[in-house]
């Protein structure tokens, strides 16, 4: 099968599985993630078959949002790899999956191949501005969190261990953390240079967004 059927499969795949998702990792992030990737691999480099065959199917069955573990996500993917391409890319396209996820506010950044790289900055420049804010409130309504508590603060300390409990219901958080804890770290833990400069905008509106939300939390 030629790439740009496989590329062709890989987009209904994703449209057929994350079609109705509703915390904002729907298929249409899909597609962003895709085209943020390939303007980054414009400027940066990297295999752009495998970058696009990654972004579109980086979320399918993601355990967080469709229940079960993260191996039945990664079940599904793999199952769709190996029925499209050969062992050493289906490796490929898996463990970039597999690196690229937030580990918490203490996460060092990985020395990772160039693929790695702009998938995680593309999947996470999603994850801030306008659309990253949107995202966010969509998900944390999954989560069954509230908005803001003033009486719980962030914490920007914790191990990876601490923030996945988030995700097992082990602890409760809010949305508003979640800027803190995540969104407004994530200029910084950009690795390729294309993506911080994108990340600048974004996460400029997200301080903006901040500043007015607590304006208003105390009637100024
Ligand atoms: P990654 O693939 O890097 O692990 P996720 O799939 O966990 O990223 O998160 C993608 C987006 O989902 C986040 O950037 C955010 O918008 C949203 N999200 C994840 N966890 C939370 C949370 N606890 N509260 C609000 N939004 C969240
Ligand atoms: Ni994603």
């Amino acid at each position: 099968m030629d790439q740009d059927k496989i590329l062709e499969e890989a987009r209904a795949f994703a449209e057929e599985r994350l079609g109705s998702e509703t915390t904002g990792h729907d298929y249409w992030h899909s597609i962003r993630v895709r085209d943020i990737a390939m303007l980054i691999q414009k400027e940066e480099g990297g295999d752009p078959f495998i970058i696009q065959l990654t972004a579109l199917l980086h979320d399918v069955g993601d355990w967080k949002f469709v229940g079960g573990d993260e191996e039945t996500g990664q079940r599904m993917i793999k199952e769709f790899l190996e029925n499209h391409v050969d062992e050493i890319t289906a490796d490929r396209v898996l463990s970039i999956i597999m690196a690229k996820k937030y580990r918490g506010p203490k996460e060092e950044s990985q020395a990772v191949n160039k693929e790695t790289q702009i998938i995680q900055d593309a999947d996470r420049l999603d994850a801030i501005g306008a659309i990253g804010i949107a995202r966010a409130f969509a998900s944390g309504y999954h989560f069954g969190q509230v908005l803001y508590d003033p009486d719980f603060p962030p914490d920007v300390e914790q191990s990876a261990e601490e923030f996945k409990k988030q995700y097992t219901g082990e602890k409760k958080n809010t949305t508003v953390n979640h800027f803190y804890e995540k969104l407004l770290l994530l200029k910084d833990k950009m690795l390729t240079d294309t993506g911080k400069r994108m990340a600048e905008g974004r996460h400029q509106f997200l301080e903006i967004y901040l500043k007015q939300f607590f304006k208003e939390w105390k009637n100024e």
